[in-house]
């Protein structure tokens, strides 16, 4: 079967993160290894569609998987968007092989990336192979994608490093941090960190009880500073939207545009702007904070794509390096349809159709229980 494949096609989708470049080298390396031939097309199925392809020599690239974002670029391109028949889609993209010269594809990317290269598969038979990636981490099909744990550092850091300032001026921060409709990014960041209120879209949070209560009763406790971290889509839950918020209404969030459940997608609204706008119209907590000898001051900090930039961590390097070399394996293998994933700390295969589902912080996790003791434990142990 190895045999049959002289060439293979690689390609990134959706958006960047640190780590992309490292998959590809670690396809690269196996594929020299097997004599095998690797072209890179040019971003995401946007070039594939277009045949535009670079010839990806590895004496040229020594040590790429260090390096950030993706040699490859990359588009949010869904070529199966508003097609009368997938079917006959599928059939034509799988012609685009033979264009392009390629026996078989990696696909890196996220649910629409893979998606793609699962339809492919299915319906006109390609030889794809899979690779999960998203900053966001929320494929059920693996435990950790790369990037994930660079993006928590950076965001980390800079919730850490934002103290400073937070203590200088005796400020509430609300620092919100990418992930769309998962919470992962800001729960793993919030908890490093060390946040003071951490705001994520599984758990729709009520503004007296979840954060006005919560500032109040640091305040009294003496905390002088205060970090709230919030996901840029966490959702306050219908009841605090109707009673609590004064700057935003149910109306205006029907407006808005719909994520793929149907919930209005309030990160295009900047929830940390709305949240600070909420507490300024707090005369009660005003007054809390002043009994306390401190002025109410509040910022908000959106990290946005801060979180994806630079180099990827020692973590997501390697990680990038064994998803390329386990995704080259199936190539060679002759097992296609599938993508690589990360199980405790070993690589397995799952169906593409499989991973791509999405995946949330549940319930029992032991982060939810964390956070909840963290913002807790804190200020009862200081009225003691
Ligand atoms: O899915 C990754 C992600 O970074 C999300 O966390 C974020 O909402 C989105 O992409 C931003 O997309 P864009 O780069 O297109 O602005």
């Amino acid at each position: 079967m190895g045999n049959q494949i002289k060439k293979v096609g690689i390609l990134t989708g959706g958006g960047d993160c640190p780590g992309l470049n490292s998959v590809i080298y670690g396809i690269m390396l196996k594929a020299y290894d097997a004599s095998i031939e690797c072209v890179g097309i040019l971003k995401g199925w946007k070039g594939f569609l277009k045949n535009q392809t670079i010839p990806l020599d590895i004496a040229e690239h020594d040590d790429l998987h260090t390096v950030g974002g993706t040699i490859l670029y990359t588009s949010r391109t869904n070529p199966f968007r508003e097609v009368s028949s997938k079917e006959e889609r599928a059939k034509e993209l799988a012609k685009k092989f033979e264009e392009l010269g390629i026996d078989a594809l990696i696909a890196i990317g996220g649910d629409d990336t893979l998606g793609v290269a699962d339809n492919l598969y299915k319906l006109a038979n390609a030889k794809v192979v899979g690779v999960p990636k998203t900053i966001d981490n929320d494929l059920a099909g693996t435990h950790y994608t790369f990037g994930f744990w660079s993006a928590v550092q950076l965001a980390s850091n800079t919730i850490d490093n934002l103290t400073t300032t937070a203590h200088s001026h005796q400020r509430v921060f609300v620092v919100e941090i990418m992930g769309r409709d998962a919470g992962f990014l800001t729960m793993y960041s919030g908890i490093s960190a060390g946040a003071d209120i951490i705001l994520i879209p599984e758990t729709p949070f009520d503004l007296e009880r979840d954060v006005i209560e919560v500032l109040k009763k640091r305040v009294n406790a003496g905390y002088k500073y205060h970090i709230l971290v919030t996901s840029e889509g966490a959702y306050p839950s219908l009841e605090s939207l109707n009673q609590d918020f004064k700057t935003i209404s149910k109306e205006n969030i029907e407006k808005l545009p719909k994520d793929t459940f149907g919930n209005p997608l309030l990160s295009t609204l900047k929830i940390s702007q709305i949240i600070v706008d909420e507490l300024n119209l707090r005369d009660d907590l005003k007054e809390e904070f002043q009994k306390n000898d401190v002025d109410f001051e509040c910022r908000s900090v959106v990290l946005g794509h801060t979180m994806r930039a630079g180099t990827p961590n020692s973590f997501d390097r390697i990680l990038g390096l064994r998803f390329g070399l386990a995704a080259m394996k199936l190539v060679l293998e002759g097992t296609f349809g599938n993508m690589v994933s990360l199980q405790g700390n070993k690589i397995k295969t799952v169906p593409l159709s499989e991973g791509v589902k999405k995946k949330y912080i549940t319930p029992e996790n032991d982060k939810m229980e964390l956070r909840d003791l963290l913002v807790k434990i804190r200020y009862l142990s200081k009225q003691k």
